[in-house]
């Protein structure tokens, strides 16, 4: 080239391009850092970070010690989310478990529930519930167990249920004023909830039998994510015994209903009912006494859960709580002395119905909602191979400062809003919502009513510390409180 041009003319022609040249360096050198991050980016798109350790192990010591932690089990999620980003995968058990933070990401898991994701197969829980239980069947009979248990929970079906329940509930909580001494209120809320379920599924009320039956329900929930070792002493051993017993229980009380020496009106009559119509339409023996446990499984520690943090939120929000005591005596101005609450009082209650959900928003009784990928697929670009884990992220979703304002205070206000369609899900979504959300709502109506029109309380342990080795998330110190009549303040 120096041969063919001078020093002089390269300096020359440099001087006379100097302009071209500066750019052409320009776009080349952004063309190359553009189509660098774009590979970057796309690689990112299809491989979800995250470290998935050693074969069968993985990342499953970490998650046990933060279950066994007073933080509780969603610390490990929160950890690797500030590690490796909003998504994450790992590995659990020996399966990949992708952590699914956003309501796009939601949307699809949910809306094609059964066909593209499906509940995973666990042993100890089919052993435990039943086969015939809707969290373990298959797709068609669980479109139709569903369709007939539904009814006796819709919203207009209940109103029975909130009359009892309100009974009930007055009358332990009087006792529990006068006796003056502290009490826990997830202890009484297990109570409660128990009672009622069972009174309402099977008109079950003698002392005696409940606590039976609630001992043998608590065995067999312990067991559900047990090792299935029919191993003497272990939690699965227990669980199965547990199982027996209240399988046979279930089918005295239907005996005795079919020979008429009891006749009741409650969710099991309504079941007996159907006992002349074609399979389509009635549920066999074996489907309702599955169903039966696994609702009363399925609504007690939720319930009951979510029961003790509305009381824990609403005394750490004075502001909310006056409002909704003011809100409450309204409506007991309005009735009679004595009377019981009605479903049409619960319509009343605007505000309150936004603090149970922001209750419900705040304490994510279930943090996650697991599925199993049945083909390789892709959630909001990111590849999902075929038996994969994932977790819907409620929690995530219901803590994300882009979908809640200031996500960590509680201002049941915020749903004077709309919400975006995926981004309030504590009952889950899709075919599998909450079979007892309608049920669960109105119990925490009543009992937040109750509450806040006849008594003010004193949390007398604030420790914020959790449970360990729990998957629901609730206080150590399951809350206690001391009531104090309203009416000695008035
Ligand atoms: C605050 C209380 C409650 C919460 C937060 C709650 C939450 C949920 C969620 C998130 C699901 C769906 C899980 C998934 O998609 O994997 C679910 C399912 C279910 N819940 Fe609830 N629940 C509550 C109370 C109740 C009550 C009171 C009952 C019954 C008496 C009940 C019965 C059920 C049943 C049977 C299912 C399974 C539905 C199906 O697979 O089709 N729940 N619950």
């Amino acid at each position: 080239m120096l041969n063919i041009l001078s020093i002089e003319d390269l300096v020359f022609f440099v001087q006379k391009y100097c302009d071209i040249i500066i750019v052409a360096l320009f776009c080349i050198g952004v063309t190359y850092l553009i189509t660098k991050a774009w590979k970057r980016a796309a690689k990112e798109r299809e491989e979800i970070p995250g470290r998935l350790g050693v074969p069968l192990i993985g990342e499953t010591l970490s998650f046990l010690s933060a279950a066994n932690s007073t933080k509780g089990c969603y610390d490990f999620v929160r950890l690797r989310r500030s590690w490796h980003g909003k998504w994450f995968k790992t590995r659990l058990f020996g399966k990949i478990h992708v952590y699914v933070p956003s309501t796009e990401g939601a949307r699809t898991v949910f809306a094609n529930d059964f066909v593209q994701f499906n509940k995973g197969y666990v042993k100890s829980m089919a052993d435990c519930v039943g086969e015939k239980s809707l969290l373990c069947v298959s797709v068609e009979n669980h479109k139709r167990i569903r369709r007939l248990l539904s009814d006796p929970f819709s919203l207009n079906s209940l109103s029975s249920f909130v009359e009892k329940f309100d009974k009930m509930l007055c009358g332990r909580l009087q006792k529990l004023e006068a006796s003056g001494k502290s009490f826990k209120v997830l202890d009484f809320s297990m109570k409660m909830t128990f009672d009622s379920m069972c009174n309402m599924l099977m008109s079950v009320t003698e002392d005696l039998l409940l606590q039976q039956i609630e001992q043998d329900c608590t065995a067999v929930s312990d067991a559900m994510l047990s090792f299935p070792f029919m191993i003497p002493g272990t939690r699965y051993y227990k669980g199965i015994k547990a199982r027996r017993r209240l399988m046979q229980r279930f089918r005295e009380i239907i005996e005795r209903r079919r020979r008429g020496e009891d006749s009741k009106e409650d969710f099991l009559q309504s079941m007996l009912r159907r006992d002349s119509y074609p399979s389509t339409e009635k549920l066999d023996d074996s489907e309702i006494i599955d169903n039966l446990l696994t609702l009363i499984i399925a609504g007690q520690t939720t319930t009951a859960a979510a029961m003790m943090w509305s009381v824990k939120f609403l005394d750490n929000n004075r502001e909310v709580l006056d409002k909704f005591r003011e809100e409450q005596l309204s409506i007991t101005r309005k009735k009679a002395e004595g009377a019981s609450l009605t479903l049409e009082d619960l319509n009343d209650m605007a505000y309150g119905k936004k603090v149970i959900k922001e209750t419900l928003r705040m304490s994510n009784v279930l943090l996650w909602f697991p599925r199993v990928a049945l083909e390789d697929t892709k959630i909001e670009g990111h590849e999902i191979k075929k038996g994969w884990h994932v977790n819907v992220d409620a929690t995530c979703i219901h803590y994300d400062p882009d979908l809640y304002k200031d996500p960590l205070i509680f201002n049941p206000s915020r749903f004077d809003e709309m919400q975006k369609p995926y981004s309030y899900i504590p009952f889950g979504s899709g075919p599998r919502t909450c079979l007892g959300m309608n049920m669960a709502k109105v119990t925490m109506l009543v009992f937040l009513h109750r509450l806040t029109s006849g008594y003010t309380w004193t949390i007398d342990d604030s420790d914020t510390c959790l449970e360990k080795k729990a998957h629901i998330p609730r206080l150590r110190s399951g809350c206690p409180i001391t009531l104090k009549s309203l009416r000695d303040g008035i």
